[in-house]
């Protein structure tokens, strides 16, 4: 087999982290207003997949794609076949392995109303193919880096995530961006594991979230992004490892407190906020120096670089941020 699958990474959280701290993390989560796992989903707000409409098909998203290509943003190697990286995943509200990829078609993804508040002028709820069209869709050549090693290069279509932030009008003590996955324990089989701190919740400093680079992907391989891969919005930050981008966000909240993200508060000792991809610092049970690239010719072994390659445009982020843990 081509791929081989890997050492699982993650750990219970009652194992990685001792009970009380695991609780006391779950209400800081629930009082800054994050929904947490122990609730059932007839109480989870409707954001996200409007419960009773029927699910309209892939072809709805379509009519957005292909779009142009920005040449600006080069890779340096070929570009995953799309069979490998739509059919080997990782979306841990549809389970632990990589072959998510038929369970994940359970998702209805269309229609999906986006949420975003917290620290903004206006707090706004939209649908996203309104949010779509209101953005300047392009397609960009990005490499994406798992932490757990693997690693390929893929086009993704979708519009910078600062022109939400323009739409978003946050206030000047927003200091970071939290996102959020959807949560739903009838289709998502996953997030009936209830000692994860689910939804699935990620964040950047405002200032990342503000860099050219960093993407919201609605499109994969020149059509709608695939359920797997994120529908029907994800993030796309490539010089951070894998885990930092969030799929099937539902929720934009800007804040004036870091949060902790879903990894982080399982074991933040290996799962970081900042997660920038560097060989030299290892993970706490691999080496990072080297990546198995997932390309058109099976496996090929490569040297991991700094920010995953985009260290001449993205170090500027981390001056003044030196004494903090950047790397993982
Ligand atoms: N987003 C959600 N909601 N749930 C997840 O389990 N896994 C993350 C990230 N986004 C994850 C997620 C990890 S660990 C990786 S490496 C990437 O998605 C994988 O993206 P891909 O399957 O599209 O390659």
């Amino acid at each position: 087999m081509l791929i081989r699958i890997r050492k699982n990474w993650e750990i219970p959280e009652r194992e990685a982290t001792p009970q009380d701290i695991f609780y006391s993390r779950r209400s800081i989560l629930k009082n800054l207003g994050y929904s947490g796992a122990l609730l059932t989903s007839s109480i989870i707000p409707h954001y996200g997949m409007k419960s009773g409409v029927a699910n309209a098909s892939y072809r709805e998203g379509t009519k957005f794609y292909p779009v142009p290509r920005n040449s600006k943003y080069k890779i340096d190697r070929p570009i995953t076949p799309e069979e490998i990286a739509t059919k080997y995943n990782n979306y841990y509200e549809f389970g632990s392995h990589k072959k998510i990829w038929p369970l994940a078609q359970k998702l209805t993804v269309h229609p999906w109303q986006i949420l975003i508040n917290g620290l903004v002028e206006k707090e706004k709820l939209l649908d996203v193919d309104d949010l779509i069209r209101m953005m300047p869709l392009e397609e960009r050549l990005y490499r994406h880096r798992c932490v757990e090693r693997w690693s390929i290069a893929i086009p993704y279509s979708g519009f910078p995530l600062r022109n939400l932030l323009d739409y978003a009008a946050p206030l000047g003590s927003a200091k970071y961006l939290i996102m959020e996955s959807f949560m739903n324990l009838d289709l998502a089989l996953g997030q009936r594991q209830f000692w994860y701190p689910w939804p699935y919740l990620e964040g950047l400093a405002i200032d990342e979230a503000a860099h050219d680079l960093a993407f919201i992907a609605t499109g994969y391989y020149g059509k709608p992004i695939p359920k797997q891969n994120g529908a029907p919005l994800r993030l796309a930050v490539p010089w951070k490892y894998g885990f930092k981008h969030i799929k099937a966000i539902t929720k934009f909240t800007f804040s004036a407190e870091r949060p902790i993200s879903f990894w982080e508060s399982i074991a933040g000792n290996e799962y970081g906020f900042w997660a920038n991809v560097a060989g030299a610092v290892p993970h706490a049970r691999w080496s990072q120096s080297t990546e198995e690239f997932l390309g058109p010719n099976g496996k090929e072994i490569r040297t991991t670089k700094l920010y995953n390659g985009y260290a001449e445009f993205v170090s500027g982020l981390y001056r003044g941020r030196e004494s903090e843990s950047l790397f993982k």
